[in-house]
């Protein structure tokens, strides 16, 4: 059987570095970390993310600045605010949370955030600042699964990683960070031939693809550590009830897998931890300070 990958407590122990780190950092500078979050609109799932965002934030000891707008608010709306927090210095991170309503240009928002707040990494420049090995931001998720598989393979120099999914988001800067780390990388989606065959090379598999239960235990290599990023709601076995599952078959992989993160309690919870650490790093940069090395 593969071990078990505990997300759920390695980000409890980053959100601990970071809470010890953010309150040297509000010594030294004398005003906390702060960290903006804008929602517009109401959906659901987005409204559970920037409310825990929120908590979160304010349990490792930074402001919380958060922004609810209604769904029918103008684009230009939208962008006077984003310029707005640019411009607050006590606002050291800006996230938008996404999916925005269909009438905004998301693309035009994220451009138009301040690559040094930007600490969801999802502006260009970050994202050629990952693609040339500069420091920037990295987005949340695909740095919590790098953090995941450096804690548990150590060097990662040479190994095979198979990455599934090609978004912005997760599967490009994934590919990115492992590519940094000397892997030789696979980038796979769902155009790929043969997927089974392309996963078998991995000594790492990261599942990134949004589709319930896809990757299965036959495909993997013996050993291979396996990271699955999905969070799929699907129909359980009792009427009228769901259950979460990732983009891996977990029964079938744990038989094959040397190590496999759990849905939920794997990847998930880092995303938050990682976010905060991004932007206590993000505060130490805006006020010229070297980010402590432990994050
Ligand atoms: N929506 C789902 N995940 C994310 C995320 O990591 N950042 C933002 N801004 N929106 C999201």
């Amino acid at each position: 059987m593969a071990d078990l990958i505990d997300g759920k407590a390695f980000a409890e122990g980053l959100r601990q570095r970071v809470s010890e780190q953010a309150a040297a950092f509000a010594a030294e500078a004398g005003r906390k970390a702060g960290l903006a979050v804008v929602l517009v609109g109401e959906d659901p799932a987005s409204q559970v993310y920037v409310r825990n965002k929120g908590k979160q934030t304010i349990a490792a000891g930074m402001a919380s600045f958060e922004h609810r707008l209604p769904a029918e608010t103008p684009e230009a709306e939208l962008l006077a605010l984003v310029g707005r927090l640019n411009a607050d210095p006590a606002v050291d991170g800006i996230l938008v949370q996404l999916p925005l309503p269909a009438h905004i240009d998301e693309q035009a928002v994220i451009a138009a955030i301040s690559p040094d707040k930007d600490v969801d990494g999802f502006h260009v420049v970050n994202a050629g600042r990952l693609a040339v090995g500069q420091a920037g931001f990295v987005p949340c998720t695909p740095l919590g699964c790098l953090m995941l598989l450096k804690d548990r393979l150590g060097d990662l120099s040479g190994l095979e990683a198979v990455v599934i999914g090609r978004s912005n988001i997760v599967g490009k800067p994934m590919a990115q960070l492992l590519l940094a780390e000397s892997c030789t990388v696979t980038i796979a989606h769902s155009r790929t031939r043969d997927l089974a065959q392309v996963v078998r090379r991995g000594d790492i598999v990261v599942a990134a693809v949004g589709r319930p239960e896809m990757v299965k235990g036959e495909w993997l290599k013996p050993g291979a550590t396996v990271i699955d990023v999905g969070i799929n709601r699907i129909a359980a076995q009792t009427e009228g009830k769901t259950r979460l599952v990732g983009d891996v078959d977990f029964a079938g992989a744990s038989a094959v897998a040397g190590a496999i993160t759990p849905v939920p309690g794997g990847v998930g919870p880092m995303t938050i931890a990682v976010l905060l650490r991004n932007t206590l790093i993000a505060a130490h940069r805006n006020i010229g300070l070297a980010p402590p090395s432990s994050l």
